[in-house]
């Protein structure tokens, strides 16, 4: 628990509910080692009174917050500022509060890109799968194409929405860059047989229906590398399959670790201690689910 005095200087995040976000342990632990008089705190923010919540966190003075489900599209429409990857997947999940305005961010999608480079996944001419199409999907493909990402086939059980976001990636981000495929086809088989890095952003293999997994994995590239965004369980069934194919896998403890960290970063303009904003939300995890 940080001390909170009258020179305490705040941040927080927005959620409605907000009770179960594990950014606060998280953020607090990393001010703290960071020395920084500083403390992270939760507000529930009903949707309705989200333009009134932004007026009153900037008039009592907080540096920043994050947001959460359901306010990062609506904050969109809030800020004077949204940066590119804000514009891009239509979402802000980082307010900052500076002279010139309020700038709004996505950092999901980056710090998916970021975790990645901690562990010494290159992202940049590689071939990617992203199994999903939704707002996660939006983020993390956005991202990945931004970073360098040579080729990237999105796969979805609603086709239309895997022909959106790719529409999104080859017009916006960079030509050529996106291919949409049915999840059951068998280009998609070989698709994934020669990927460099397959990220699940689908719910299928989440708590509490464990046994499940998007796509039955073939053979996989040597050094080839398979990202689910699930954290809970911590190794779903589809990370199972890679890992035994021989890939490398991680789940989505470091995505959400390094979102985290590059909003601490914007809102004091100092490196933050990602690895152990990594490990505090690791542990936060494992305590709450078990
Ligand atoms: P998020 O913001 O977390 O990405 P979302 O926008 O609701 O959440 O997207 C959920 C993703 O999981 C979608 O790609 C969804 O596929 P559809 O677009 O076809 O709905 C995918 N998904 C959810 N349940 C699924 C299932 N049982 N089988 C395959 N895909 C599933």
């Amino acid at each position: 628990m940080p001390d909170i005095w009258g020179t305490t200087r705040l941040v927080g995040v927005i959620g409605w509910p907000v009770r179960h976000s594990f950014s606060p342990p998280m953020q607090n632990a990393a001010l703290a080692a960071m020395g920084l008089d500083w403390a992270y705190v939760p507000f529930a923010v009903a949707p309705d009174d989200l333009p009134a919540a932004l007026a009153g966190l900037r008039a009592a003075g907080l540096v920043g917050f994050n947001a959460t489900i359901p306010h990062k599209q609506a904050l969109l429409g809030l800020v004077d500022h949204p940066t590119a990857e804000a514009q891009l997947t239509g979402t802000v999940n980082t307010v900052h509060f500076t002279p010139d305005g309020i700038v709004g961010d996505s950092t999901d999608g980056p710090g998916f890109v970021a975790a990645l480079a901690a562990d010494g996944c290159q992202v940049a001419g590689r071939r990617v799968v992203v199994l999903g199409a939704g707002g996660s999907a939006r983020a993390v493909s956005v991202s990945l194409v931004r970073a360098g990402a040579e080729r990237l086939v999105v796969a979805n059980r609603t086709a239309a929405r895997a022909d959106e976001l790719c529409e999104l990636l080859n017009e916006r981000v960079r030509a050529g860059s996106a291919e949409a495929m049915a999840l059951d086809s068998s280009r998609l088989e070989t698709t994934l047989a020669a990927a460099d890095l397959i990220v699940n952003t689908t719910s299928v293999g989440m708590y509490p229906e464990m046994d499940a997994a998007p796509v039955t994995l073939p053979a996989l590239a040597a050094g080839a590398w398979l990202v689910d965004i699930i954290y809970n369980p911590a190794e779903t069934q589809l990370m199972r399959a890679a890992a035994e194919r021989g890939a490398s896998c991680r789940n989505g403890v470091s995505m959400l670790a390094y979102q985290g960290a590059l909003a601490l970063a914007r809102w004091t303009g100092q490196e933050p201690p990602a690895e152990l904003m990594r490990s505090v939300l690791s542990a936060e995890l494992a305590r709450r689910s078990a």
